[in-house]
């Protein structure tokens, strides 16, 4: 190993756990991708978009001297590299606010009880991703591990401060790293997580219950066919569309769960998507439908119309 290489653009100032930039970059905007492993992905995207730049971090010496020597031999100027610990650096060296957007691909599920500490997916983490990224900066997460993005979800969602997530299985653009592609080699499915950390100023996205959710009770629920006839169909509803997209059931426990895009309009052209589940649940007497909290959506109108929609149409 060449020692050389590893003193290249490192971006850290460790006298002062400062973030040094090249100059040309201070006002560009910033990405992160943590835990860079073999470099494709990070390269690609400096590549992509010159004007920007993308900062790697890696607790792998040998990643990080590979990456640095591809970038000093390419003349990649775009990328600086830290050899850090993610959950160290988010919370001591960068800037709140820093980051328009953050990468991970493939983290390391860490599935044993014994080594969870190690795991990146836990409601710590996610309020130090928040304090890094930028109002309306995104997070984007790739991973093989189905269970690793469920609890994933569930800790973004309890920050309150994270836009629903959008979940794709197989999506049609892969991150085309290395791991991914040993995952698919083993044909595991590939799971890809966006969302974005919402602004604050409450205006149609409102959480105070200036839209209190409702719930409803019908007694009588035989047949779900009404809901199949309007699936993947936009219904307008004030400013609001409404799209039931998917019916799942559970049988056993008389739960249906209605897969639903809730979109409210914005003004000039602009638009609010949520993705929602409703559920449909059996009670002794009666059948409930009420709004799944697990994703935690903004209360929003549209939100609302979709559960009194659903109520309308069934009852
Ligand atoms: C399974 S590999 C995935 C590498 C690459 N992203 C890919 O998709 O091929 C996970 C990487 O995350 C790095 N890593 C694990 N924990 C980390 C942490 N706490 N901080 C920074 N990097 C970490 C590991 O060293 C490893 O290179």
């Amino acid at each position: 190993m060449d020692a050389k290489y590893l003193n290249n653009n490192l971006l850290i100032d460790k006298k002062n756990s400062e973030i040094v930039l090249p100059e040309k970059f201070l006002n560009s905007k910033k990405f992160l991708e943590i835990g860079f492993g073999g470099g494709e992905y990070l390269i690609k995207k400096a590549l992509e978009d010159k004007n920007s730049f993308f900062i790697g971090l890696e607790l792998s010496l040998l990643s990080t001297y590979k990456i640095q020597k591809i970038c000093t031999k390419k003349e990649i100027k775009n990328i600086g590299l830290i050899l850090i610990d993610a959950r160290f650096a988010l919370r001591n060296i960068f800037e709140p606010e820093y980051f328009d957007g953050i990468y991970m691909n493939f983290p390391c599920p860490w599935p044993k009880k014994k080594h969870s500490a190690n795991r990146l997916n836990d409601k710590d983490f996610s309020v130090l991703l928040l304090k890094v990224l930028k109002t309306n900066g995104f997070f984007q997460l790739y991973s093989d591990s189905k269970e690793f993005i469920d609890n994933f979800i569930v800790s973004l969602s309890e920050t309150k401060k994270f836009s629903s997530p959008v979940l794709e299985i197989n999506p049609e653009i892969m991150a085309n790293t290395k791991y991914e592609g040993k995952w698919l080699e083993q044909r595991k499915n590939i799971y890809k997580l966006s969302l974005y950390k919402n602004h604050d100023n409450g205006e149609h996205f409102a959480t105070d219950g200036r839209y209190e959710m409702p719930h409803f009770k019908i007694e009588n629920f035989e047949s779900i066919s009404k809901i199949q006839e309007i699936l993947n169909k936009n219904q307008k509803i004030d400013n609001t569309i409404i799209v039931y997209k998917r019916i799942l059931k559970d049988i056993e426990n008389e739960v249906y769960k209605i897969e639903t895009l809730a979109i409210d309009l914005i003004e000039g052209n602009k638009k609010f998507e949520q993705k929602i589940n409703i559920i449909i649940r059996k009670r002794e007497k009666d059948w409930i439908i009420k709004l799944d909290d697990f994703i935690n959506p903004y209360r929003t109108e549209a939100v609302k119309n979709a559960i009194f929609n659903l109520k309308n149409i069934i009852s």
